[in-house]
């Protein structure tokens, strides 16, 4: 947790920005696993943290920005929690630990939204993205479930958005410090990207790792041989020579702060010249983008730029053809990179996506999302401004099906040599995820030390684990 400081001044400036306003926050509740009693690991609602700091399940807020009072709902534990779950401060002594002088019962929540609704006030909350909290909301504004998120208050997500997207020092320093963690979650990964190892093996090193950074995985990592299946969850396969393994995995900091790296990873510890071109051209693209990120430019337009190398890569190796301009407005290179450059990072690993993507990443000035393979999965467009922290995560893969849909179709083939993609159809794919924080002048990269990047640095890194790693997971 911050100082009590931090999420009073969070507050204050909430209420400026929603003066005369009520504003209602329901904490996350324990969520069971298979029976009421064996819950998955506890994880607060960030906006929750962000606003009021407590890590704890059964908690509400209210702040009142009318005349200027905050109150926490929570219950004392009774002697039955404290047997079974432990001791824990007063409802009193927890809220005094965030500035907040006034502590209610939880069950007063409902008394006091219910005053205020009958003296015709409204009351603001952001959409809630869990069944039960939908239900809860729904009987304290006495409406139906399905009317609850699209009742949400569009001026209270305006306003956490721009206080949220512009990082705090406390915020930068927990990102950066995390890193270290991160760094040893894809080192360690890419020393284990051998044969006799599964994927498996490697996502319980990479929980192990995450854990040691003090929380959890901020994601279900993906963790494959199949890197072309973008969101692949599946982690059954044992590791093949010849084969890149791409993880994409981050841990949280104990304050929940999220890190969010990619590394792919020749197994056996070289890369073939073809995996290495591709490489190379998927790391230029991360480059261009961290070397032109500053105050002012376009996310969206780090995305084409992004896109604007990768074609000329892909040209210069013969897989795609034709004007360079005239590819991108096309979106071709949608074929071989089906997603965003990326997307804001913070208490989320997407960050306040539970607002609702276009909200956050969207605004009058990048007009509305294209239409378009790739370009159409960005989640972050918007203007970048000092504090932002984002990922930049270009990737190629080559999907057969998606291939094979674009040539039956004869989809810009004008740009893309079909013919010559067929002998790349078992290639997998490459992802380099960084994430950078945008500075008064331009950008830096979050943390310390670079996760090992180059082909060179990457094998380098599996060549050590031939001897060390996988003798540890053999033992
Ligand atoms: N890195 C995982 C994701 O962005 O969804």
């Amino acid at each position: 947790m911050f100082s009590a400081k931090t999420y009073v001044s969070r507050r204050e400036r909430l209420a400026c920005l929603m003066p005369d306003s009520l504003l209602l926050f329901l904490g996350n509740d324990i969520a069971p696993f298979n029976y009421p009693s064996n819950d998955y690991r506890f994880r607060q609602d960030s906006t929750f943290l962000y606003l009021f700091g407590l890590d704890t399940p059964g908690l509400a807020a209210i702040i009142d920005t009318a005349n200027g009072t905050s109150t926490l709902f929570a219950d004392d534990v009774s002697m039955e929690d404290i047997v079974w779950t432990g001791p824990m401060p007063s409802a009193e002594e927890r809220a005094a630990l965030v500035g907040i002088d006034r502590a209610m019962p939880f069950k007063a929540l409902a008394e006091v939204v219910n005053r205020a609704l009958s003296a015709g006030r409204k009351v603001h909350y952001v959409p809630p993205y869990r069944g039960e909290t939908v239900i809860r909301f729904a009987e304290l504004l006495g409406i139906k479930p399905a009317q609850v998120v699209p009742s949400a208050s569009e001026s209270l997500i305006r306003a956490l958005v721009s206080l949220r997207i512009v990082k705090e020092q406390c915020e930068i320093d927990d990102l950066d410090k995390q890193m270290v963690f991160a760094n040893n979650i894809h080192t360690a990964a890419m020393r284990l990207a051998h044969e006799g190892v599964s994927e498996n093996d490697i996502m319980s090193r990479v929980q192990y790792e995450s854990m040691m950074g003090g929380g959890a995985v901020s994601f279900p990592p993906i963790c494959t041989i199949h890197g072309e299946t973008l969101h692949n969850h599946g982690y059954i396969h044992d590791l093949q020579n010849g084969k890149l393994l791409l993880v994409d995995a981050g841990c949280e900091s104990p304050n929940h702060y999220a890190t969010d790296n990619t590394r792919t990873t020749p197994v056996g510890g070289r890369f073939t010249t073809r995996q290495k071109e591709i490489y190379d051209i998927v790391l230029a693209a991360n480059e261009a983008v961290i070397a032109n990120s500053a105050p002012g430019v376009f996310y969206k337009d780090m995305h084409l730029l992004a896109n604007r190398v990768m074609i000329e890569g892909l040209k210069a190796i013969g897989l795609m053809t034709g004007d360079t301009d005239a590819a991108l407005n096309a979106g071709a290179v949608g074929l071989f990179m089906p997603h965003g450059i990326g997307h804001n990072l913070g208490l989320d690993v997407h960050d306040m996506e539970n607002y609702g993507e276009d909200i956050v990443g969207y605004d009058d000035e990048t007009g509305p999302r294209v239409n378009q393979l790739g370009l159409g999965s960005l989640r972050m467009a918007k203007r970048l401004v000092a504090g932002n922290v984002v990922t930049d995560e270009p990737g190629i893969y080559f999907i057969p099906e998606l291939i094979d849909r674009w040539r039956a179709a004869g989809h810009c083939a004008e740009f893309i040599n079909f013919q010559r993609l067929e002998s790349y159809k078992d290639f997998g794919g490459i992802r380099i995820e960084d994430e950078i924080l945008i500075t008064e002048k331009g950008c830096r990269l979050v943390g310390e030390k670079r996760i090992p990047v180059t082909t060179a640095e990457v094998e380098a890194e599996a060549l050590k684990g031939r001897t060390q790693e996988r003798d540890i997971l053999t033992q």
